[in-house]
């Protein structure tokens, strides 16, 4: 029985692996997706692009700069974040690029993006019939730059991925910077029989650049209505960051959520639940080992309950693990996990972060009072 469901996973994978390339697609960076391609030169006055065609794979529309590493801006000297060239969106200006994609299947684009003049400038991402609209701050990193994920469901075969500052800023040459857009399928795992929470260890989620050491924020639902984070909803106001192994510390896996946005963001999902019965709710609580330093406290909720579990951050890595017993109140029990406070690294004053939130497991409790 074993062997046959094996083997039927393996074909599945088969298959997705053959249809994925049936239909062009890949997960990893967009076709000159970090505009390391340039434009021909009498494409170009200046930074300025004159052509919608100019820049390799993309289509551009308005006033749109194409900035190499160094330049200044002003007194600004203009920081790149990967490779040596971005692309600046004026007033209204945007840039597109088309994907083959499967109808039906859930995507999330990874962009980098950083703001230059405005305190509120905004990226209108969209892939028709979705869209959101991203706030580009630079509360999360000192150099100003931070990704960002944004998934939507594929409608049509073809996704035209467009990028628009909505902005009418009195100066033009205003507008958010753009870098590295990558794509990636997502793959929403299902509850199993030995962890009724979903995507529970956070290992399937948005496209990360293997070079990029910030880690990648996941917008709230408000403003990305499918989840960059399969299954979780990230609820409230501001973003959680989705970190990797590769230049963080993570409790297990190879993923796990940083809770950078205090009490103004908590990651979310509904689980199926019986009345009465009780559950025990386990996961780690840590830190990144990004200088986050200080007295952390994570807020686990699985329904009415609640935990509070107290994590003293060195900012040097470590985690800790914690459990959440309950009696469940209804057929579906909302299992929610936020940080008390705010924090901001050590090393530079300027970006928020937060505790770790990772490896969580959701099980019933089969004989409760032997247990206590
Ligand atoms: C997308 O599909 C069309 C038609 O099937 C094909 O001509 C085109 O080359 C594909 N594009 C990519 C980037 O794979
Ligand atoms: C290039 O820009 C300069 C200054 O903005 C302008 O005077 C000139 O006409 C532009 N050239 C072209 C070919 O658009
Ligand atoms: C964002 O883009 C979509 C698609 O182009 C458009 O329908 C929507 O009105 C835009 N929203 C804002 C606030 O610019
Ligand atoms: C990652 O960094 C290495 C070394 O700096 C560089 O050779 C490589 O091209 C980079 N890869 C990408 C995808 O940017
Ligand atoms: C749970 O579901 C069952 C059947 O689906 C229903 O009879 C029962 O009323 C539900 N209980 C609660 C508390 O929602």
């Amino acid at each position: 029985m074993i062997h046959i469901m094996g083997l039927t996973v393996l074909s599945l994978l088969l298959c997705i692996a053959t249809c994925s390339f049936a239909f062009g697609f890949k997960d990893g960076p967009l076709e000159n997706g970090n505009f390391e391609e340039i434009p021909k030169s009498t494409d170009l006055n200046g930074t300025v692009v004159l052509r919608t065609n100019a820049i390799p794979h993309w289509e551009t529309s308005g006033f749109v700069e194409y900035i190499k590493a160094g330049q200044k801006q002003g007194d600004m000297l203009l920081v790149v974040p990967e490779g040596f060239a971005a692309v600046r969106l004026g007033n209204e200006a945007s840039i597109k690029q088309r994907v083959n994609v499967t109808v039906g299947s859930l995507y999330a684009i990874t962009f980098s993006a950083a703001r230059t003049c405005a305190q509120a400038e905004e990226l209108n991402v969209s892939v028709k019939p979705d869209f959101g609209v991203m706030p580009i701050q630079t509360l999360y990193s000192s150099s100003g730059w931070d990704l960002y994920a944004w998934a939507f469901r594929a409608v049509f075969t073809v996704a035209e991925i467009l990028l628009h500052n909505p902005g009418v800023e009195e100066d033009p040459a205003c507008g958010p910077l753009i870098d590295s857009i990558g794509i990636r399928v997502l793959n929403p795992p299902k509850a199993t029989k030995f962890n009724l929470l979903k995507n529970a260890d956070f290992e399937e989620g948005a496209y990360m650049f293997p070079n990029a050491t910030t880690g990648v924020l996941i917008p709230p639902n408000v403003e990305d209505d499918n989840s960059a984070l399969p299954a979780w909803m990230v609820e409230s106001l501001k973003a959680v960051k989705y970190i990797d192994a590769a230049h963080f510390s993570v409790p297990h896996g190879q993923r796990a959520i940083e809770l950078v946005g205090g009490r103004e963001s908590a990651i979310a999902q509904v689980a199926r639940t019986i009345a009465g019965k009780t559950y025990e709710l386990t996961f780690a609580v840590g830190d990144a080992s990004n200088s986050c330093e200080g007295s952390m406290i994570v807020e686990a909720f699985a329904g009415r309950d609640t935990l509070k579990v107290p994590y003293e951050s060195k900012g040097t890595g470590g985690y800790k693990r914690a459990v959440l017993r309950f009696v469940a109140v209804s057929n579906r029990t909302r299992i929610m996990f936020l940080s008390t406070y705010y924090h901001m690294r050590s090393d530079d004053y300027a970006s928020l972060c937060g505790p770790v939130v990772d490896d969580t497991k959701l099980l019933s409790v089969r004989n409760p009072r032997r247990l206590v």
